[in-house]
């Protein structure tokens, strides 16, 4: 389930100043998502940028009931709610985190998983192809995507390639 992190940094060239960036950061159950994140929010707030970190399903009332309901809730009846406490509309850049499915596995079964598609046998595997087709769909839409394999790189890692494009989109301005 979703990260995001809305940036404005504190960059302007040709007198168009950013003034917000959506970045969302995507991937399948305990990909390293809410670790990279805070990585990203940490390094551009000690740059100057003012970020709000936030999740999906959202922390409140309605994005509790998804994020805890999903033994109670199926199908159509779960991506209603997932729309009802969706706030956001496409990311200027969407960072898709995915993973090898027998990593993902590995740390789900240390970690515990957190809802019915992390439990279910194959759930990680499901979830890494749907991961790539959310990429190829968002390239498809014209989005920035950066993918990254959690698989290989740590979480500095990845939280560099997505500064790096952090800084890009600010350098050209907003697309
Ligand atoms: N690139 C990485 N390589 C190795 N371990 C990692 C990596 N990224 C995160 N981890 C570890 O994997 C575990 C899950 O990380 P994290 O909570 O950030 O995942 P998540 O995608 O936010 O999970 P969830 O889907 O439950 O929100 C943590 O123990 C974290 O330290
Ligand atoms: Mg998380």
């Amino acid at each position: 389930m979703p990260c995001g992190a809305r940036a404005v940094p504190p960059s302007a060239r040709g007198g168009s100043v950013v003034t917000g960036l959506f970045v969302s950061i995507d991937g399948p159950g305990g990909v390293g998502k809410s670790t990279v994140t805070a990585l990203v929010a940490e390094e551009l707030r000690a740059a100057g940028a003012a970020v709000l970190a936030t999740r999906e399903p959202s922390d409140t009332a309605l994005g509790r009931l998804a994020r805890n309901g999903t033994d109670d809730y199926r199908g159509l009846t779960m991506a209603c709610l997932i729309a009802a406490d969706r706030h956001a509309d496409m990311p200027d850049l969407a960072v898709i985190l995915n993973a090898r499915a027998e990593v993902l596995d590995k740390r789900l079964t240390s970690r515990g998983a957190h809802s019915r598609y992390e439990r279910a046998p194959g759930g990680p595997a499901r979830e890494c192809a749907a991961f790539r087709e959310a990429a190829r769909f968002l390239m498809a839409a014209g989005v920035r995507v950066v993918q990254c394999d959690a698989s290989t790189d740590s979480p500095q890692d990845v939280a560099r390639r997505v500064l790096a494009a952090v800084r890009d989109i600010g350098m050209r301005g907003s697309p």
